[in-house]
């Protein structure tokens, strides 16, 4: 026997040192444990020998120092520097079997190469490595898992060098759609949890380079508690103010989380009841529901969890969108009101008149029409809310000819135009055959384009016809006509230089309002 083998351990210390592991897949094997459960680190040298000393030595995941685990010879075991739960050769009769293999359960930091070297005197015997992975689980929340929770089943190798895959399969053993995360950790999630996901979940480990076997599976079971429903945190963004032209794509934002899935609702413009879901989409389960509107898509982020949504509208699909999207437990809202800006055509044999509409009146300030001559007085009339019109008589002359502009600004500042071309006859063409209302060019974009100096100036010039509209509409008028300025009070506090769609009313306050803001000094 070796007198120096248990006085002198850093002797083997220092052959294993030696020794070159930075290549992936210089090892014999791989083993993937998790923290606390036995383990088993296999090494044999058949026939054994009475003058054998056998070494166990570990180095950690990324370190370059080794220590000693445990030496034997045939009449004692030694415990190194390197302590392990429970550690010893794990056959009781090693030196009859040949069987050296190590036994002990790992902590969370044991992971690393494992070397088992068997020498006999100078003569090195065998001299193997094994690395033991551990693997880390979380799942969450707590079992039994509420109804309609976001469940979370994550795991962490310790080691990313000797594992080529890991992955998530469900109870009936397919893969579930799995993310890195930026420390390596492997989470898939169900949202949304339901009675049918209950069972037993499987984190599958493939090692990589040489290894005894090709996967590690490890069960975890997820039960799931059907008289309890989530409770959500939830958070709410700042509404978002817009508005944007028929059939001109928009964008609905959504909270600027990474989330799991999302739910959109689209609240009918100028209502409070009317509510409905219209889109979810579950990222995890890759599931869509688009409920009502082809005209609705979800941008592209969106399988990274970057949620945004493009509405392309028809007129009637202003309103309120509130997007809300769920990460584990908690909800982000965020909605956004959007006013639908939109000029139609319609054309009688003296008359075209044009209308311009829009939704989502609390949130608008203004609505005027205007032609690109300044100085032309227009016939405004509004005979019911969300609605303004004119009339341009036909056939068009060099006066009439040209651009109208319908301008919507919203209650915090930002306005939009559609433009409306009416073109001069060519020839002797006949009022017929002006351009149908849909072939009709429109022109819109979102900026203050007119100054507010401008607009006092272009309001002082039609402010008289905006009352003939008025006083035009009163005719017509059966008193349900709603409007954005409820009372003259609200117009007194407007800074506003150009308003219309004033509810036509036998009390004359308005139009006293109105001349009083003619007389400002602009
Ligand atoms: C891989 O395993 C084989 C058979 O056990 C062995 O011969 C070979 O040396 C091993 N390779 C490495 C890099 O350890
Ligand atoms: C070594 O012994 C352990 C403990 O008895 C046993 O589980 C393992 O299968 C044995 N290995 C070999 C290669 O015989
Ligand atoms: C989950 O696995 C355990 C142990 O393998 C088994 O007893 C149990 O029946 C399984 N549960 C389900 C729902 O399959
Ligand atoms: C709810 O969410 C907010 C913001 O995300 C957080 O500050 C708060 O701690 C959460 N509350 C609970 C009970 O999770
Ligand atoms: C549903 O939404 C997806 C994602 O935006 C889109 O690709 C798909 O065309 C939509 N389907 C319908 C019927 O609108
Ligand atoms: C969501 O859950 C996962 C897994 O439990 C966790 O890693 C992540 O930090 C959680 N995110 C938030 C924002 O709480
Ligand atoms: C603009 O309209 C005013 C009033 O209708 C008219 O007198 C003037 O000639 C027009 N200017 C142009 C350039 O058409
Ligand atoms: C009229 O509108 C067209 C496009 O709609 C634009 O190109 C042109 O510059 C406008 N003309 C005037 C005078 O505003």
């Amino acid at each position: 026997m070796n007198a120096s083998l248990f006085s002198s351990p850093t002797a083997a210390v220092l052959l294993f040192t030696g020794l070159v592991l930075t290549e992936a897949g210089d090892w014999h094997d791989v083993v993937v444990a998790t923290e606390g459960a036995p383990v088993l680190l296999a090494c044999s040298q058949r026939p054994p020998k009475d003058t054998m000393e056998v070494h166990w030595q570990w180095k950690p995941h990324g370190g370059d120092t080794v220590s000693l685990v445990l030496s034997a010879n045939e009449r004692q075991e030694f415990l190194g520097e390197a302590l392990k739960t429970d550690v010893r050769l794990a056959d009781s009769v090693s030196w009859k079997s040949g069987n050296f293999s190590l036994f002990f359960r790992p902590r969370s930091v044991d992971g690393g190469h494992y070397m088992c070297l068997i020498k006999q005197g100078q003569k090195k015997l065998k001299e193997e490595v094994t690395v033991l992975v551990i693997l880390t689980v979380s799942l969450g929340p707590r079992l039994p898992v509420s109804e309609q929770s976001t469940l979370r089943l994550q795991a962490e190798a310790s080691s990313r060098d000797a594992v080529s895959e890991m992955s998530w399969l469900s109870p009936h053993g397919l893969p579930l759609r799995c993310e890195t995360l930026p420390s390596g950790a492997v989470i898939a999630k169900l949202p949304l949890v339901t009675v049918a996901d209950r069972g037993n979940y499987t984190c599958r480990i493939r090692p990589r380079g040489n290894c005894s076997r090709p996967a590690f599976f490890f069960l975890y079971p997820v039960t799931v508690d059907v008289s309890r429903v989530v409770q959500f945190n939830l958070s709410f963004n700042t509404q978002l103010s817009k508005a944007c032209l028929a059939h001109t794509p928009v964008v609905l934002s959504c909270a600027p989380v990474r989330g799991d899935y999302v739910l959109l609702y689209w609240q009918h413009p100028d209502s409070r009841q009317k509510i409905e879901k219209i889109f979810t989409y579950d990222r995890w389960r890759q599931r869509f529901r688009n409920l009502t509107k082809s005209r609705l898509h979800l941008k592209s982020s969106a399988s990274l969890g970057d949620f945004s949504f493009e509405l392309t509208p028809q007129p009637e699909e202003g309103g309120v969108y509130i997007c809300e999207v769920f990460l584990n437990d908690s909800v982000f809202s965020q909605g956004t009101r959007i006013s639908v800006l939109h000029v139609s055509v319609s054309s009688r044999p003296s008359a075209l008149t044009l209308t311009c509409r829009y939704s989502e009146r609390s949130q608008v300030k203004t609505v005027t029409w205007t032609h690109e001559n300044r100085s032309r007085r227009l016939d405004w009339s509004s005979l019911e809310p969300g609605s303004l019109k004119i009339k341009v008589e036909t056939p068009p002359g060099p006066e009439t000819a040209g651009n109208y502009t319908c301008t919507l600004e919203l209650n915090n500042g930002k306005k939009l135009e559609a433009v409306h071309v009416i073109s001069l006859p060519r020839d002797e063409l006949p009022s017929s055959s002006f351009p149908s209302p849909s072939s009709l060019p429109f022109l819109g974009f979102l900026l203050p384009v007119i100054t507010v100096a401008a607009g006092v100036l272009l309001w002082k010039l039609r402010a008289h016809n905006a009352r003939r509209g008025i006083e035009q509409s009163l005719s017509y008028h059966t008193g349900e006509v709603e409007n954005i300025y409820e009372n003259p009070e609200d117009l007194r506090q407007t800074q506003s230089s150009v308003y219309m769609d004033l509810k036509p009313t036998s009390d004359n306050d308005v139009y006293k309002e109105l001349d009083r803001y003619e007389h400002c000094p602009c």
